[in-house]
Formats: C-alpha cells, structure tokens, sequence
C-alpha cells in the first residue's frame, strides 16, 4: 500500500494528542532523570517510554518504515530510501523537568529523502502543528499563512544558550544585527514561533530528532534551513542549522562566513 501525506498527518496528529494527554498527566508526577552527555543532557522516565509507546504504534502501521529515534528503541538507520520517521519523544527536557512547562514532541517524515510530514505538539498549550508539502502547515484545524519574508535587522533571533556566550560562528554579532536576542530552550517551541513569523532566525546545534519535524513544517511554509556552510542540511548527521526567513538566513551566512 501506498502511503499518502494525508493519512501520515492524521496519524501524526492522532498520535501526538495522545502523547500530549498523558505527558501533561506526567509532568508533576514524580520523575526518574539520568544525565546522558552532560549535566544539562536529561533523559526521564517518561522520555523513555513515550518513544518506547510511540516506536511501537509506528512499527505496527507501517511495518516497512525505519525509525530514528533519540532514546533508542528505533532503528539503526544508515539510509534515506523508504519511509523514515524521526521521533523525539520529549523535546525540551530540561524544561519538562524544571519548569513544568514549555515542551514538544515530535515526529518527522521523510519519503525517500525528501521532507513528507511533520508534527509538533506544544504540550502544555495542546496546539498541534502539523503538515507537508503536499497539506500547507496547520495549527490543529487551522491553515497557516507563510511568514513575511523579514531581513535579520528587522526581526528577533533564537540561538541556543551555549552557542551565543562561546561566540561560536560568530552568533555575537548575528544578535548585534539583529532585533534582539530569545531563548527557548525547546527546538519545538522555536520553530512554531517561526512558523508564526515570532522569530525570523533560530541557529542551534541540532539532532536529526530535533530538526525532522520543524524543517518539513519551515520548509513548507517557504522559510529555508541550511547547515552554516549553506548547505542542505543532512538527515543523518548532527550540525549546526540555521532556519528562518529567506532574507534573514543569507544576513546570517554573510555574517557567519567571517567568523575564525
Ligand atoms: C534539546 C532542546 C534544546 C536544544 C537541544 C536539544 P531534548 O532537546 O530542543 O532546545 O537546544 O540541542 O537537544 O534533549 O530536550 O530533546
Ligand atoms: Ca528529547
Ligand atoms: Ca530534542
């Protein structure tokens, strides 16, 4: 059988309420948190068997697909070929663990290396993002219009924490020509500020889990994402991605082009 976006979308968006319902149940429950990386690299309980669950209901209806999945009860995936799915259980961890609050879940697919369907849950709020080349980019029912094509000096810029106070790629000066600076802490979050026109860039280290979803929904609604050579960016690899406004995205590779 042959898979149309349609009925992706509807499965993503079927899906991903239900992991919304029982994630806003777990957020004050008790929590068991590891360190992966680093102090600052969570992994709960709940980050585990949200994959562990939503793993098994994709493997169920689309047997033939493979699965790239954060904590890892996917596939080991070396090809684009096929149906892929990208699934990050809990995007903002730290957020979910800390705050209580503002943090996503996602699933991107991709139909022989091209950018299929995507789906992000802003839990808390239960707004779904969700759609494809193929659909336009919704907000649950509603259809959104494409972001106004801004240059960096007129909009606000998200770039992860670490990366602004290391100057890393030279993201000082990117903020410095900006509108000003925000922090997120959720890559889910901060592409539907970008889908919304909130934010005209958000640069950040990124996993395939972290980018899948958010650049099938950017990508769609005429935004680019590139690495920070300009680059298409590549599915299987973690890099530094640069996402926003068409106009925006080449200031920033002006500016990122100069730095040592
Ligand atoms: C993290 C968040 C964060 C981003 C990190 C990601 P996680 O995802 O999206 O905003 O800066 O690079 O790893 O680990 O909470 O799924
Ligand atoms: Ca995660
Ligand atoms: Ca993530």
């Amino acid at each position: 059988m042959k898979e149309t976006s349609q009925e992706i979308d509807n499965f993503l968006v079927d899906l991903l309420s239900k992991v919304g319902q029982s994630l806003r149940e777990d957020v004050n429950k008790n929590k068991n948190i590891d360190t992966k990386s680093g102090p600052n690299d969570l992994v709960t309980n709940f980050d585990k068997s949200t994959e562990k669950n939503v793993v098994g209901i994709i493997k169920e209806q689309y047997p033939d697909a493979t699965i790239v999945s954060e904590e890892g009860y996917g596939d080991d995936v070396t090809s684009m070929k096929g149906l892929v799915f990208f699934v990050d259980p809990i995007d903002g961890t730290m957020n979910f663990v800390k705050c209580h609050d503002s943090f996503a879940s996602m699933i991107g697919v991709y139909l022989d290396g091209k950018p299929f369907v995507g789906a992000i849950i802003n839990v808390m709020e239960n707004k779904i993002f969700h759609g494809g080349p193929e659909l336009g980019v919704f907000e649950n029912e509603r259809k959104l219009a494409a972001p106004i094509d801004q240059t960096l000096k007129d909009g606000l810029v998200i770039i992860s924490a670490p990366m602004v106070l290391a100057d890393y790629d030279n993201t000082q000066e990117v903020v410095g020509k900006s509108s000003g600076l925000r922090v997120l802490g959720c890559a889910g979050l901060v592409f539907e500020h970008l889908l919304k026109g909130q934010e005209v860039i958000y640069m950040s280290y990124l996993r395939p889990w972290d980018l899948a979803a958010g650049r099938v929904l950017c990508e769609t609604l005429g935004l680019a994402v590139v690495g920070v050579d300009g680059q298409p960016v590549n599915m299987l690899q973690s890099q530094v991605v640069i996402a926003g406004t068409k106009n925006a995205v080449s200031d920033v590779l002006k500016t990122v082009k100069n730095s040592k």
